[in-house]
C-alpha cells in the first residue's frame, strides 16, 4: 500500500461499500497545490495532519498552523485506540504503525513555540497596510513611507522605527508632499493610533528581529524526513487579520527567497493555510489577485500550497482554480449559500458515473471525503469517495512537558528566543559601515560557520541545500548594506538625509519589493 513517491491518503469505497483501491497523492504533483474542505467536525484537521504525516515521510518539509491545538500531536507518537485501529482495519492499512514525527514548534508570541518575527521593512507596505485595514488614503501615506525609507537604505525594523519615520513625516508633511506625492497629516495620525491598536494587541512581538530565516522551516533530519513546522495560532487566531498577514508574509518571502526549480520530483515545501477564508475575507480585491498570481508561480519554485477552510466558496475562484489535490470532506445543505457550496464543490470535480457527487457531499461520514488528485500527465483523477487513513502520530495535542521536551532539541533552540541586542547591534552596524567589505566577508564566514555547526556533528538536523548559501547570499547585503549607519534615535536624520539623496537623485540604494511587497533578494 506505501508506494515510492505517493503518499497513502486512504482507501476508496465501491457503491457497495467495499473496498475499491487505495488512493494517494502523487508526489511530483505535490507542488500543484491543494483544497482540503468540510463542514465543523468532519475531519479536515485530520486529514492535514495524515497529509502532513506523509510529506515529512517523504522528505518534504511542512509547515502548517495549529489553529485550535489539537494537531500538535503530530509530534508524537500515536497511541492505539479503538476507533483508530478499526479504520485501519477498514481500510487494510496493515499494519497499522505509530509514528512520531520531527517538529519545529513556532509562536508569534513566544510562549507555546520559538518566537517568529520579521521587520516592518521587510513585511512591506501592501501587507502592512493590510495589517492595519488601512483606508485608501492612509495606505498612500504608507506607501510613501515605505518610499522614503526603501529609497534611503533606512530600515524599519520595528513598529517604534516606523512611528519615528511617521512622526517625521507628520513634521515636514508639506516639504514631502512636493517630493513624493500628498501627505495627509489626518491619515499620518490615524495610522499613528492604528499602529497604537495593534501594539496592544501584542504584534509589537512580531516587528523586530532576529528575523525568521525561511531555510530554517526548510529543514529536514539526518534520516531525511522533512520537518514539520507548526505554528501555534489558537492566541493568534483571536487577531485574525494579523493571523492572515502573517502566513501571507510567509507565502510572499517563501516566493521571494526560493529559486525557481520547475516541476521537482517532490515538493521543497509544503505549506498549509488553515482557516483560509481568513485570508480573503473582505481583502482588498488588489490583494487577492496578487496573492493569486503568488500562487501561481510558486509551484515552479517547488512550493505546494494546500488550503483547508470549511466551504470551498470562501476561496476565490481564480484561486481555486489553481488546487489540484482535493479532498472533500462533508458539507451541510440547509442554506442557500450551503448548497450553492455543495454544487461549486460537487462541479469542480471530474464525475464518477458510480455516484451523483452533490449527493454523496451530504452524507460522508466523519473522516471520509470526496478526494481527487492529479495523475498521469497531471489531469485530476476521478472522484473517489475515500475512507481517510488514520494518522500515525497522536490524535489531539502534545502535553506542555511534551511540548518543552521537543523545544529543548529542536535544532533551532536559541537562535530566535532573544530580541536582537540593541546595543550590539548598532555597535556590529557601525564597525560595518566603516569596513563595509570586510564586514559582509565575515558576516558570510560567521553565517557558514553557523550553518556547518548546526548541521554537522551528531545533528539529528541538517539545513536545505540553498540554505547553505541563502545566509550568506541574502543577509549580508540586507543587514550589511541598507542597515550599515542606522542608528534608532536618529531615524528622522537619516529619513531628512535620505530624502536628500533622493531628491539629488544621487546613490540612494533603493530596495526592490516582490509582487506581495516582500523585498527581493
Ligand atoms: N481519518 C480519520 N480516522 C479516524 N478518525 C477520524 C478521521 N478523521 C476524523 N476523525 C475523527 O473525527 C474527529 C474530528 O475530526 P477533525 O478534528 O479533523 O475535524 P475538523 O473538520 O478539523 O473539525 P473543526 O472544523 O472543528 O476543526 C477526530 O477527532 C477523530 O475522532
Ligand atoms: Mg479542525
Amino acid at each position: 500500500m506505501l508506494q515510492d513517491g505517493k503518499l497513502y491518503i486512504g482507501t476508496s469505497r465501491k457503491p457497495d461499500d467495499t473496498n475499491n483501491k487505495p488512493e494517494y497523492l502523487d508526489l511530483k504533483f505535490g507542488n500543484r497545490h491543494g483544497l482540503v474542505t468540510g463542514a465543523t467536525g468532519t475531519g479536515k484537521t485530520v486529514t492535514l495532519q495524515i497529509l502532513a504525516e506523509g510529506f515529512s515521510n517523504a522528505g518534504v518539509p511542512v509547515f502548517c498552523a495549529d489553529v485550535k491545538g489539537d494537531l500538535s500531536g503530530i509530534g508524537a507518537m500515536g497511541e492505539p485506540k479503538d476507533f483508530l485501529q478499526k479504520r485501519a482495519d477498514q481500510i487494510g492499512l496493515t499494519p497499522y504503525e505509530f509514528q512520531e514525527f520531527p517538529v519545529i514548534f513556532w509562536d508569534l508570541y513566544g510562549e507555546k513555540g520559538h518566537r517568529v518575527r520579521t521587520t516592518i521593512s521587510e513585511m512591506g507596505p501592501l501587507l502592512l497596510s493590510r495589517l492595519m485595514n488601512a483606508t485608501d488614503a492612509q495606505e498612500g501615506v504608507i506607501n510613501i513611507a515605505f518610499k522614503i525609507a526603501d529609497q534611503g537604505g533606512l530600515p524599519l525594523l520595528d513598529l517604534k522605527d516606523f512611528q519615528a519615520l511617521l512622526n517625521y513625516m507628520g513634521e515636514n508633511a508639506s516639504t514631502l508632499s512636493n517630493q513624493f506625492g500628498f501627505i495627509s497629516k489626518a491619515s499620518v495620525g490615524s495610522i499613528q493610533r492604528e499602529l497604537l491598536i495593534l501594539e496592544q494587541q501584542g504584534a509589537v512581538q512580531f516587528f523586530g528581529e532576529p528575523a525568521l530565516k525561511i531555510s530554517d522551516i526548510m529543514r529536514t533530519t539526518n534520516d531525511g524526513r522533512g520537518a514539520i513546522s507548526v505554528l501555534a495560532a489558537d492566541k493568534l487566531m483571536m487577531n485574525p487579520r494579523l493571523y492572515g498577514t502573517f502566513l501571507l508574509w510567509m507565502l510572499s518571502e517563501l516566493f521571494e527567497v526560493l529559486p525557481e526549480v520547475g516541476d521537482p520530483d517532490k515538493p521543497k515545501l509544503v505549506f498549509f493555510f488553515d482557516e483560509a477564508h481568513l485570508l480573503f475575507k473582505d481583502a482588498p480585491k488588489v490583494l487577492i489577485e496578487r496573492v493569486e498570481q503568488v500562487v501561481r508561480l510558486i509551484r515552479s519554485k517547488g512550493v505546494g500550497v494546500y488550503f483547508v477552510t470549511q466551504n470551498p466558496l470562501d476561496v476565490p475562484e481564480t484561486v481555486l482554480a489553481q488546487l489540484g489535490n482535493r479532498v472533500q470532506h462533508a458539507l451541510r445543505a440547509y442554506t442557500p449559500r450551503e448548497q450553492k457550496a455543495v454544487k461549486t464543490a460537487a462541479d469542480t470535480f471530474r464525475p464518477n458515473p458510480d455516484f451523483n457527487c452533490a449527493e454523496v457531499i451530504t452524507n460522508l461520514g466523519t473522516g471520509e471525503a470526496l478526494v481527487s488528485t492529479l495523475e498521469g500527465k497531471g489531469a485530476p483523477s476521478m472522484v473517489e469517495r475515500t475512507l481517510i487513513r488514520p494518522p500515525a502520530s497522536r490524535l489531539g495535542p502534545v502535553t506542555e512537558a511534551e511540548r518543552q521536551a521537543i523545544m529543548k532539541v529542536s535544532p533551532v533552540a536559541g537562535l530566535y528566543d532573544e530580541d536582537f541586542d540593541r546595543e550590539s547591534a548598532y555597535e556590529i552596524l557601525t564597525a560595518r559601515a566603516k569596513k563595509a567589505v570586510d564586514a559582509a566577508a565575515a558576516q558570510q564566514q560567521a553565517d557558514a560557520d553557523q550553518t556547518s555547526q548546526q548541521s554537522s556533528g551528531g545533528s539529528r538536523w541538517t539545513l536545505p541545500g540553498f540554505g547553505d548559501e541563502e545566509p550568506a547570499a541574502t543577509s549580508a547585503p540586507k543587514q550589511a548594506k541598507p542597515r550599515a549607519g542606522y542608528q534608532r534615535e536618529t531615524v528622522a536624520e537619516a529619513a531628512m538625509k535620505s530624502v536628500a539623496r533622493t531628491v539629488a537623485s544621487s546613490l540612494g540604494r533603493a530596495l526592490v519589493r516582490g509582487i506581495l511587497g516582500s523585498l527581493r533578494r
